[in-house]
């Protein structure tokens, strides 16, 4: 018999349609996301003509994206969506780790090899020197050796290399590996926090939102081990105006550091310091990436 499709039956009949769906996991995704799109346009009580403004968003969204520019996950990210990825992504590991953060747009998977206590400064720099140093351990708090420990971030003036220069001159980024212990230290300068790219669909929706469009200071990690699961996060300077807006919603408590003068522990005292150590969950064989972010490779081929 045919079906009165009406504002409620036609959630039901669109679920239906797609229940053959041969991809177990394809189904499960799509079904819920039919409902609570449904739900959404019913409380919304959404207009054809609304409907058509947001699929010109959408639409614009895709044009402004190029092999180097990925405007859908800025929107991912500016949504919150990102970020509730990244927890259910913790959620799944089988111990508990050090929380992952947004990798952004800024990583390159070719950054130099450092030695322990090198400095990732490779451009005359007004920047505040500081000590990054701590450990990487696993959950019963035994160091990690030989862990990877990649690094980047914006400069003190809050832009990264390669907002500011031709992809071939990497500066403020490095790869470092720790010591027999788990420990690590190197040297950088402090961060400043910047606003996202808002020359796009994205930066007009934050605009219409009246939000800041900022994040704070803060520096990028990739943290890992064999028989550990990666970790990408960053860590946040607490006395950043926007620690507690981040307009990615990156920022969680536990990322949320401080630059200490004349910390005794700090492998070079004498220098204003960042200590953080960072815990690895055991890995399993369910492990998936954490990098959800636009391709480095691309990135890089922008010049
Ligand atoms: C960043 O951390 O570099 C970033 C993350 C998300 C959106 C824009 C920038
Ligand atoms: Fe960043």
């Amino acid at each position: 018999m045919l079906r009165a499709i009406d504002e409620n039956t036609i959630t039901d009949a669109a679920i239906e349609q797609m229940a053959a769906t041969p991809n177990p996991r394809l189904k499960q995704i799509m079904e819920p996301l039919v409902r609570h799109l449904h739900a959404w346009a019913r409380e919304a009580d959404l207009t054809p003509e609304e409907w058509l403004q947001g699929i010109s968003f959408l639409t614009a969204v895709g044009q402004k994206c190029t092999p180097f520019r990925q405007e859908f996950i800025l929107l991912s990210d500016t949504l919150g969506m990102s970020s509730l990825i990244n927890s259910l992504h913790d959620k799944r590991a089988a111990e508990a780790g050090t929380k992952s953060s947004l990798v952004g747009p800024f990583y390159r998977t070719d950054s130099p090899a450092m030695k322990l206590g090198d400095s990732i400064v490779t451009k005359p720099s007004n920047g505040l020197e500081v000590v990054l140093y701590g450990r990487v351990t696993d959950k019963t708090g035994k160091g990690v050796p030989n862990a990877s420990v990649e690094v980047w971030q914006p400069d003190e003036t809050g832009n990264y290399d390669l907002q500011k220069h031709d992809p071939s001159e990497m500066d403020l980024r490095g790869h470092f590996h720790t010591d027999s212990e788990g420990r690590y230290h190197l040297r950088t300068v402090a961060p400043l926090g910047y606003m996202i790219p808002m020359d796009g669909p994205v930066g007009d929706m934050i605009r219409a939102q009246k939000r800041h469009g900022y994040r704070p200071a803060h520096i990028h990690f990739i943290v890992g081990a064999p028989g550990y699961r990666e970790v990408v996060t960053a860590l946040y300077l607490g006395d950043d105006p926007h620690v507690d807006s981040d307009t990615v919603f990156g920022v969680t408590e536990s990322l949320v550091t401080s630059v200490k003068e004349k910390d005794p522990a700090s492998p070079i005292p004498s220098l204003p310091s960042i200590k953080f150590d960072f815990q690895l969950a055991a890995a399993t064989a369910k492990d998936m990436t954490g990098r959800v972010g636009a391709d480095p490779s691309q990135i890089v081929a922008k010049a």
